[in-house]
């Protein structure tokens, strides 16, 4: 398998102040992408980190200036094992963090299921269900401290499929605190692949906070290649990072500071 990018682009930097000030560039992104194609497919995400951009979207849903009723979702990932309505379920997240206050068709508003009786054959299905809907038009990612994207620990290639994954010891640790107990933290997880990802026309990573911030450099910055998986984006045409100061302030350029 070949690990090295035929093509290696420049991801758009966008940094700003605050978090507050990142979360709302991107819903503006959001929002703006949404009424100009209302059929638009979007690529969502799950952790403390899109949270005010969705509170955000919620906002503009219920001053009446924006609607999801033609938009199509898919989300990143999902553990093994823990059903839609299990309060740690990504599932359950995006019901009660976005889905739940606007106006999105329940059919349209695609998450991994985690009980699935046959994993593979669901991932398969998965990839095949974005495909058919024409594709992920924009599509939003955190960064694990590790520089996961997704649930792509280092180690993932770029050709990476939807699939179940193995969590790394990092990403259950962090994880941890979601759990009353870090025995709770399921091991695995259905996930996006990083070539699944790339696919997207369109890629914002959203990044806050100095504990990000030797993960955002090191894919900015260093090698492209499996050690950082958000290093793979990369290989991609039309990505932008959007991060708060303190999330870019191990870049060389100095941006952050
Ligand atoms: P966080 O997680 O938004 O909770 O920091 C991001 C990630 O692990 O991808």
């Amino acid at each position: 398998m070949n690990q090295h990018p035929a093509h290696s682009y420049e991801p758009r930097r966008v940094i700003l102040a605050s978090h507050r000030e990142a979360s709302a560039h991107v819903a503006e992104l959001f929002a703006s992408t949404i009424e100009q194609s209302p059929q638009t497919v979007l690529g969502l995400a799950t952790g403390s980190t899109p949270i005010e951009c969705y509170n955000d979207l919620i906002r503009r849903h219920e001053q009446g200036s924006l609607s999801f009723a033609s938009v199509t979702t898919f989300n990143l990932d999902e553990y093994v094992g823990l059903a839609g309505d299990h309060p740690q379920s990504f599932r359950h997240f995006m019901q009660t963090h976005l889905f739940d206050h606007v106006d999105i068709d329940p059919a349209r508003a695609h998450v991994p299921n985690g009980v699935a009786e046959d994993l593979n054959k669901h991932a398969n299905e998965y990839d095949l269900a974005i495909r058919k809907a024409g594709g992920i038009d924009l599509q939003l990612l955190g960064i694990g401290h590790n520089g996961h994207i997704a649930f792509n620990e280092p180690g993932a290639s770029a050709d990476s499929q939807t699939r179940v994954v193995n969590l790394s010891l990092t990403t259950l640790e962090s994880n941890s605190r979601f759990f009353n107990s870090p025995e709770k933290v399921p091991r695995r997880a259905i996930t996006m692949g990083i070539g699944t990802i790339l696919k997207s026309a369109k890629i914002v990573l959203l990044a806050f906070g100095e504990d990000k911030a030797k993960a955002v450099a090191g894919a900015l910055e260093g090698p492209v290649g499996p050690q950082n998986p958000a290093s793979w984006l990369r290989t991609h045409v039309d990505t932008t990072f959007v991060l708060d100061a303190a999330a870019a302030s191990q870049l060389s350029d100095g941006t952050g500071i």
